[in-house]
């Protein structure tokens, strides 16, 4: 085996020294051709990039959950679950005007969950007939968690806000759907008390929904940066002796201002007003010397700054 009869062979060493001699002077050519495809990569990094991560929405109907209901506060009656518990032909009756108004929509008018929304819906309603593969089950005190509670991530929203009675009354409607619905024990229904307080009735507190709140609280804001504005003019006009001495107390007249704006329902006395200032007179726009003033200064200074203000 000598090194001169291999002239098939490869000889490695050779072609690190002189590489063109593998493809002659295509080699070159085929150099030239890989630079330029990575050219063209890294020049087109950002579009590449911004291809790979296709925004996908998905169908959910959890996302359509809307803002929370305008609700007055109310009283709601307690009720007597072992009474309510049990099926009566004045329930079902009741039972089915509610049903018709409230669930129809989704669950259809017979029941098996084919109402007009539920093509929008995943999942679908509870078809009402089949008894299988219900997350709370269709007892009456499972049928009451989940109009309480609804069903977290589904078009099937809590109830809560209907009377207690009323839901009852659905529930017993809902189970003629099917037959053999299962029994609820008294002990179901005791601790369906227990949980709920229903014996005891409630206090409901009203709400507002929240994108009502934000414009309230919006418009307060407008209101009150509006008030600071007004009250700052009206001070570097006036020869008001109460506004020449805070000229003279005081570091900032927006600060001023707005902590007197802001905290003008709190503010109830000159003592609430020394309080809110000697806390931190620089915080709140004063000079620190302002701890000085006698009680008298005080009283022209609370009654002028207030007087702007309220
Ligand atoms: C916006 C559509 C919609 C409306 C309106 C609606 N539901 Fe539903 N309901 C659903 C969906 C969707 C499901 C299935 C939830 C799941 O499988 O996770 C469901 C399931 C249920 C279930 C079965 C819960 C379980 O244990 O699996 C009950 C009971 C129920 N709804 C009662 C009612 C009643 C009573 C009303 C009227 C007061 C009502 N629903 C109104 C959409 C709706």
């Amino acid at each position: 085996m000598n090194r001169h009869h291999s002239n098939d062979e490869i000889d490695w060493k050779d072609l690190k020294r002189k590489p063109e001699k593998l493809f002659g002077f295509s080699y070159f050519y085929v150099l030239a051709v890989l630079v330029g495809i990575g050219l063209l990569y890294i020049s087109n990094l950002n579009s590449i990039g911004r291809n790979a991560v296709n925004p996908t929405v998905f169908p959910d109907s959890a996302a359509r959950i809307s803002d929370i209901p305008l609700q007055s506060p109310r009283i709601i009656p307690p009720v007597d679950v072992l009474k309510a518990g049990f099926s009566s032909p004045e329930l079902i009756k009741q039972g089915r005007d509610l049903f018709k108004a409230n669930c129809s929509s989704c669950h259809g008018d017979n029941g098996a969950g084919e109402g007009l929304s539920a093509a929008m819906l995943n999942p679908k309603p509870r078809n009402f007939h089949i008894l299988k593969d219900w997350k709370n089950g269709s007892k009456v005190t499972q049928m009451y968690k989940t109009l309480e509670e609804g069903i977290p991530g589904s078009g099937m929203a809590s109830y809560n806000y209907l009377p207690p009675a009323d839901r009852f009354a659905l529930i017993h409607y809902i189970r003629t759907f099917a037959n053999n619905q299962p029994a609820d024990s008294i002990g179901d229904l005791k601790a369906l008390d227990a949980a709920y307080q229903l014996a005891q009735g409630m206090n409901v507190a009203g709400q507002i929904p929240i994108k009502k709140a934000l414009r309230l609280v919006v418009n307060e804001n407008i209101a009150g940066a509006e008030l600071v504005h007004k009250s700052v003019s009206q001070l570097n006009g006036s020869q008001d002796p109460g506004a020449v001495l805070l000229k003279r107390v005081m570091v900032d007249e927006q600060r001023v201002m707005k902590s007197a704006v802001s905290l003008k329902d709190r503010v109830r006395s000159v003592d609430d007003f020394i309080k809110m200032v000697t806390a931190d007179p620089l915080h709140s726009g004063f000079k620190a010397s302002v701890i000085r003033l006698s009680p008298d200064e005080w009283n022209r200074l609370y009654h002028y700054v207030f007087s702007v203000v309220r």
